[in-house]
């Protein structure tokens, strides 16, 4: 029977265009708690693990997730147990999924970017990654906050420092902040850095506040909007980015294509706008069966035109 659902980033064949996105699915526990019928896994074409960083990380005060209707807002603050745990304790989990792995990585400066992915790349265990996503959405700590993928320089310095530290074998993937004017200016920084393969987009900045304490809802103020609500703002930045961007349009910077992905025709609108793969996060908490409904949509739909997913890329173009 033929594959209508493999695709290619750069030398990486999937077997699906479906992926994990980052930070909803755990380092591997919440895959594995849910796997009951083998099913979730079968339709994945990688694993996106949650960011991970240097130390340990405590995450932002409570609440960390507001609801909203159309989305939620979260602001985690990266929490996880760090890298050396990653390592020790994690990691091994992710060999069961025979998937390629992608490790999400997180820092507050250009040279803890360096420090992790040069940690991460030392150990054997890190035979079984295939690439490294990096997270400029993260806040740069020598600017006051804002998040280094908003300024271009810095974009290409930390992709630049983790392709100096890293196996060549190794993918770089930069994931890209929405909370820009134009989203293209932070992925030609990156590709002129030297990343492998884009990804957009992580969330958009809001809040949200509570009628009876008069105060905002999230401990942290400020938070990430993800789910549906976003869709329109991620499928437009991939299309700009396919559009404006020579590498993209050429299928030498390969796009994952992220935010508000429920129904197996959002994929197509992602591919059509011009990405090879895409992350599906905040839907999953609402629908367990996600993967796998989008995977048989997606299947049926390409199998009935008999069409190939990779002959979908880029075509909403003229
Ligand atoms: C609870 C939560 C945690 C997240 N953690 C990370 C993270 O650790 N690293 C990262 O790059 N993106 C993280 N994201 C962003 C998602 O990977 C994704 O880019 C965003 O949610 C948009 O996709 P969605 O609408 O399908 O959820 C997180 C999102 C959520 C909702």
């Amino acid at each position: 029977m033929k594959n209508w659902m493999q695709v290619k980033i750069k030398d990486l064949i999937l077997k699906s265009p479906l992926l994990t996105a980052s930070g909803t699915s755990g380092h591997a526990n919440e895959i594995e708690v849910l796997e009951k019928s083998g099913q979730i896994l079968a339709s994945l074409g990688a694993f996106v693990t949650k960011g991970v960083t240097l130390e340990p990380k405590e995450g932002n005060p409570e609440f960390r997730i507001a609801e909203t209707r159309t989305g939620i807002l979260n602001s985690i603050g990266l929490q996880n147990e760090g890298v050396e745990f990653f390592i020790q304790n994690e990691i091994q989990h992710l060999v069961n999924f025979d998937l390629p792995v992608f490790v999400n990585i997180s820092a507050d400066s250009v040279e803890g970017f360096g420090k992790l992915a040069a940690y991460l790349c030392s150990h054997d265990s890190a035979q079984i990654i295939s690439g490294l996503e990096i997270n400029v959405s993260c806040p740069n700590i020598k600017k006051g906050g804002a998040a280094f993928g908003t300024d271009p320089k810095i974009v290409e310095k930390i992709v630049k420092t983790v392709k100096k530290q890293i196996d060549p074998r190794l993918l770089v993937i930069t994931k890209l902040t929405p909370n820009v004017t134009d989203i293209t200016i932070p992925a030609q920084a990156a590709i002129a850095g030297g990343t492998d393969v884009l990804s957009m987009i992580n969330t958009v900045r809001g809040m949200a506040i509570d009628i009876n304490t008069r105060k905002p809802l999230l401990g942290n103020t400020i938070g990430g909007l993800s789910g549906p609500a976003i869709k329109p703002v991620g499928l437009f930045m991939v299309y700009d980015c396919f559009r404006s961007i020579p590498e993209c349009r050429s299928g030498k910077i390969p796009i994952i294509g992220i935010g508000g992905i429920s129904r197996w025709q959002d994929v197509v609108e992602y591919i059509l706008a011009g990405a090879s793969a895409v992350g599906i996060g905040t839907s999953w908490f609402v629908n367990p069966d996600v993967f796998r409904e989008i995977h048989q949509g997606l299947t049926a739909y390409l199998a009935g035109k008999k069409i190939p997913i990779s002959d979908l890329i880029g075509k909403a173009h003229g």
